[in-house]
């Protein structure tokens, strides 16, 4: 009985700590793969077995809410418009898939309403809003309507403004805050500091941090300072494993990822 029980005590100080199940998120779809922000790049993301789609979101001039990455339409259509002056029917003529590959011809920019039309059930989107808080009262709407559960419906953000009128008028469903890391040009250091990202995600009552997948600042005490104050960590974009694993191992809760497919297998994920 001794004898076993030293046994298990000693397998429990060898064992090494299991890294909890991280969810994968498909950045702008399976982007890798498909053009970014279409119905085929996420499609794609959920045949790739992607727990989450991660899009990007703005307000057109007649107060849709479509997927696109940049304010203008140059860079994934060829042909410049600027979103939030056009609207939906003028942006759905353009073609946003053949820059990738010719296969993906005639795909059309989204609306929420269609990319939230495809999400299946038990998996979820990260809404990440570009522009600024006045979309927030439709996007409420366009959750209502899509017969979602709360739970599947997560807003992100890197104006804080949107996180704290989303806490405010869709107090149901979770928001996080994004952030990024900047070199000071006079001190060469990177910023904001781990506490700075604390008070701005507490002040906005973000349920977490979306953070940019830098190793040197997003470490065990930065993710100790969440931990303490009860935020989710969640991190983007990762496509190298040996950085995913870094991630892992400091127990992020979401990895977004332009490769879905693959970070899954690559981290021996289920
Ligand atoms: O998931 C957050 C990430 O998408 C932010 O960067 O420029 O790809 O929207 P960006
Ligand atoms: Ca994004």
């Amino acid at each position: 009985m001794i004898l076993l029980r030293l046994l298990a005590f000693g397998l429990i100080m060898v064992t090494p700590v299991v890294a909890q199940a991280q969810k994968i998120v498909a950045h702008r779809g399976a982007s890798f793969d498909a053009p970014e922000n279409t119905l085929a790049s996420f499609r794609l993301a959920w045949e790739q077995n992607a727990d989450a789609i991660e899009g990007d979101f703005f307000l057109t001039k007649d107060q849709q809410i479509v997927c696109i990455h940049d304010s203008k339409t140059k860079r994934t259509s060829g042909v410049e418009q600027v979103v939030s002056e056009s609207t939906l029917e003028e942006l759905r003529k353009l073609d946003v898939g053949s820059w990738k590959d010719p296969r993906f011809k005639g795909e059309k920019i989204p609306t929420l309403a269609e990319v939230l039309a495809i999400i299946p059930t038990g998996k979820r989107i990260y809404i990440e809003i570009k522009c600024g808080p006045e979309i927030v009262p439709f996007l409420g709407r366009a959750i209502k309507q899509s017969g979602l559960a709360p739970e599947q419906t997560i807003v992100i953000s890197f104006n804080d403004k949107v996180i704290a009128a989303t806490r405010e008028q869709i107090p149901e469903i979770k928001a996080y805050w994004l952030a990024g890391f900047r070199q000071n040009a006079q001190t060469k250091v990177l910023e904001p500091t781990g506490q700075e990202l604390l008070a701005t995600a507490l002040k906005v009552h973000a349920h977490g941090i979306d953070i940019q997948a830098q190793r040197e600042m997003v470490n065990a005490d930065f993710v100790t300072l969440l931990r303490k104050n009860r935020l989710e960590f969640h991190v983007w974009t990762v496509n190298s494993p040996d950085d995913a694993r870094h991630f892992q191992q400091l127990g992020v809760d979401s990895i977004t990822t332009d490769r879905p497919a693959f970070l899954r297998s690559e981290l021996q994920l289920k």
